[in-house]
C-alpha cells in the first residue's frame, strides 16, 4: 500500500523533470481528472439514474447526440472553464471553440476533447471514454480558431480515460505512457501500468468490416492477407476486434499489440474517414507512437498534419510498428 504512487503525484514529480513547465499544468490535470471522475461515476449508474439513451439533437457532424454526450461535455467544459487554466477548449459535441467565459481568468493552455467516445457503445453497457488533448497558448490572448490548429506533434499532453470494468487513465506527456486506475474507494487514480509498450509482435486487427466495399486498394490487400491465415503470404492465421469504441481498440493494442484501421472510405468524398483529427486521432497518435507504435493515414504521419478545421476527418490507421508500416508500403505501392 504504502508505494502505491497516485496521479498527482506522477505528475509533479514528472513535472520537476521537464523544463519550462509550471505548476498549472499538474492542476490542469487535476482539473480533467475530477471531471472524469463524475463521468465514471455517472456511466456506472447508468439507467438507475436515467442517462442513458438518445438526446434526440444531432452534433455539428450531423451525428445523433446521446444524452450523454451532452451531459459528458457538459461536465468536461463545466469543470474547465472557471478554474483559470485554459485560454479556451474545443469538444466533439459543439461547432465553435469553447471561449472561457470573461468573467474568469485565462491561463496559458488549450484542451481539446471528445467527451464521450464510442457513445454507441453506451446503452449495450460496453467500453466508451473521454480523449483529451492539451496545447500551449500564448498567455493573455482570446484565443481565436487559427490558435487551436495546431499539429498533433505539438501536443503538451494527451491521454484517455476508459470507463470499462476498470476506469482507467492512460497518459503521456511526451516521455513514454503510463496507465493509472481508479481506485473508486479513495477516489485517486493509481499508477498501475507504469511505461506502456506495445507489443510489435501481432496477429490480431480491428476494422468495421462492413464498410469493405468502401475501402482503397492497399486496405483491400492488407485485410484479404490476414484472411487468408496460415495458407496466405503471411502465413500464419489472425484474429479480428471491433469493439466501436477507439479507447477500447486502444487500449487493447496498447496491452497486447495489433492493429486498427478506420481507412479512407469512399462513401462520402466530404469525410476522408471517420475519426476527428484534433481529438481523436491526435492524443491517440501522440500516445501510441509514445508506447513505441505508429499512426499513420496510410499516406502521411497523423501527428504531422496541419489541421485545416476543428473537425476535420481523417483516415487512422495505428499499432504495432510492423503492421503499419507495411500497410503504409502498401499505400505506397499503390
Ligand atoms: P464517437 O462515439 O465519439 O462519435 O466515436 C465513435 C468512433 C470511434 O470510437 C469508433 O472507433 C468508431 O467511431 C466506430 O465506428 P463504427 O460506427 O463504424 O463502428
Ligand atoms: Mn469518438
Ligand atoms: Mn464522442
Amino acid at each position: 500500500m504504502a508505494n502505491r504512487i497516485t496521479l498527482t503525484q506522477f505528475i509533479i514529480e514528472q513535472q520537476r523533470e521537464l523544463p519550462g513547465v509550471s505548476g498549472t499544468f499538474t492542476l490542469l490535470l487535476n482539473d480533467i481528472v475530477t471531471a472524469c471522475k463524475k463521468i465514471s461515476h455517472l456511466v456506472n449508474q447508468g439507467d438507475l439514474i436515467g442517462v442513458l439513451g438518445s438526446a434526440e439533437s444531432e452534433n455539428v457532424q450531423g451525428e445523433v447526440q446521446k444524452k450523454m454526450d451532452i451531459i459528458t461535455n457538459d461536465i468536461m467544459i463545466n469543470a474547465l472553464n472557471w478554474t483559470g487554466h485554459l485560454a479556451g477548449m474545443a469538444s466533439e459535441e459543439v461547432d465553435d471553440i469553447i471561449k472561457i467565459p470573461d468573467q474568469y481568468p485565462k491561463g496559458k493552455y488549450l484542451a481539446l476533447f471528445d467527451p464521450l467516445d464510442g457513445s454507441s457503445n453506451i446503452d449495450i453497457n460496453l467500453t466508451v471514454g473521454t480523449i483529451f488533448s492539451i496545447l500551449r497558448c500564448r498567455e493573455g490572448i482570446d484565443p481565436t480558431l487559427e490558435d487551436f490548429l495546431q499539429k498533433g506533434c505539438d501536443q503538451v499532453c494527451a491521454g484517455f480515460v476508459l470507463y470499462g470494468p476498470s476506469t482507467m487513465m492512460i497518459l503521456t506527456t511526451g516521455h513514454g505512457v503510463n496507465g493509472f486506475t481508479l481506485d473508486q474507494d479513495i477516489g485517486e487514480f493509481i499508477l498501475t501500468h507504469p511505461n506502456m509498450t506495445i507489443p510489435d509482435e501481432t496477429s490480431e486487427f480491428a476494422i468495421n468490416i462492413s464498410n469493405q466495399r468502401f475501402w482503397e486498394a492497399p486496405v483491400q490487400q492488407y485485410i484479404d492477407e490476414c484472411l487468408q491465415g496460415k495458407e496466405g503470404p503471411r502465413g500464419k492465421n489472425f484474429n479480428m476486434r471491433w469493439v466501436a469504441s477507439l479507447v477500447a481498440e486502444v487500449y487493447r493494442i496498447l496491452t497486447r499489440g495489433g492493429v486498427f484501421l478506420y481507412p479512407l472510405d469512399m462513401r462520402d468524398p466530404s469525410k476522408p474517414g471517420k475519426l476527428r483529427l484534433m481529438y481523436e486521432a491526435n492524443p491517440v497518435g501522440f500516445i501510441i507512437e509514445q508506447a513505441g507504435g505508429v499512426c499513420s493515414t496510410g499516406r502521411e504521419r497523423i501527428l504531422d498534419i496541419k489541421p485545416t478545421d476543428l473537425h476535420q476527418r481523417v483516415p487512422v490507421i495505428l499499432g504495432s510498428k510492423s503492421e503499419v508500416d507495411r500497410i503504409v508500403k502498401y499505400h505506397r505501392q499503390g
